[in-house]
């Protein structure tokens, strides 16, 4: 097993910058130099094309639109991701915390954390109407995991898939809080950015650690490329994804 400490400035890559949307950029930066804490900060003056660290393709912001028309679906939805990524930090606790010690502490953490969102959602529905969740089979995810699949179900694709879902998560929970701007829904949606952004390079990190810098970051260029392609191709609905 390989250890790269991240410096200063990689961390600060890491979190970048969030997202475009509309006027505003959401700068989302290490708060300390453990690389645990972020802060969020909305930035009305600045544009910056770069919207997420690693993605290759931006959302067009009229997305937003079309997935806030139906709120209980989206709500619905959201709340599968959040479970699912509960799952899945809790199958890689199983499945490899016992080959990368380094694993375990991280995925428990997220695992409560993703948990904990899932509770927010969950209140949000009593709100805005609790409607039966769709499909367990998202087509998204499916896509990811069946590229994950195709590469051997290896530990590194697995991370580098997850830290991708949850950067493109975070992309669209900006483009959700500027779409619904002086409604609940804005703050709503506001609070979850920062956390997926730490655990999109949480995700990183833990490829770099687990497998080396450069091979996970060549392996997370190509499969940003097939993520792009991939949410092109989804239609427009009440969905995160
Ligand atoms: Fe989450
Ligand atoms: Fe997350």
């Amino acid at each position: 097993m390989t250890s790269h400490l991240l410096g200063p400035s990689q961390v600060l890559e890491l979190y970048s910058i969030v997202c475009t949307a509309g006027s505003c950029v959401y700068h989302v930066m290490s708060d300390d130099s453990l690389n645990r804490g972020v802060r969020l900060r909305r930035d009305a003056h600045d544009r910056i094309d770069c919207p997420m660290s690693h993605l290759t393709y931006q959302t067009d912001p009229s997305w937003a639109q079309t997935a806030l028309r139906d709120i209980p679906s989206l709500l619905a939805d959201h709340k599968v991701c959040e479970e699912k990524a509960t799952l899945t930090a809790q199958s890689i606790i199983r499945k490899w915390a016992g080959k990368y010690p380094i694993l375990e502490p991280e995925m428990k953490t997220l695992a409560r954390e993703e948990n904990a969102h899932g509770i927010l959602v969950a209140r949000k529905q009593t709100e805005f109407g609790s409607i039966a969740p769709p499909p367990r089979q998202h087509p998204y995810a499916r896509a990811l995991r069946d590229v994950v699949a195709q590469g051997g179900g290896t530990l590194l694709d697995l991370l580098l898939a997850s830290s991708l879902i949850e950067a493109r998560s975070c992309e669209r929970f900006v483009l959700l809080a500027e779409a619904s701007r002086g409604s609940s829904l804005a703050g709503f949606y506001e609070d979850f950015i920062a956390a997926e952004a730490r655990h999109h390079a949480m995700f990183v990190r833990m490829a770099q650690e687990c497998f080396g810098e450069k091979a996970a970051l060549i392996r997370l260029r190509r499969l940003a490329v097939i993520e792009a392609k991939i949410v092109q191709a989804l239609p427009r609905l009440s969905r995160i994804h």
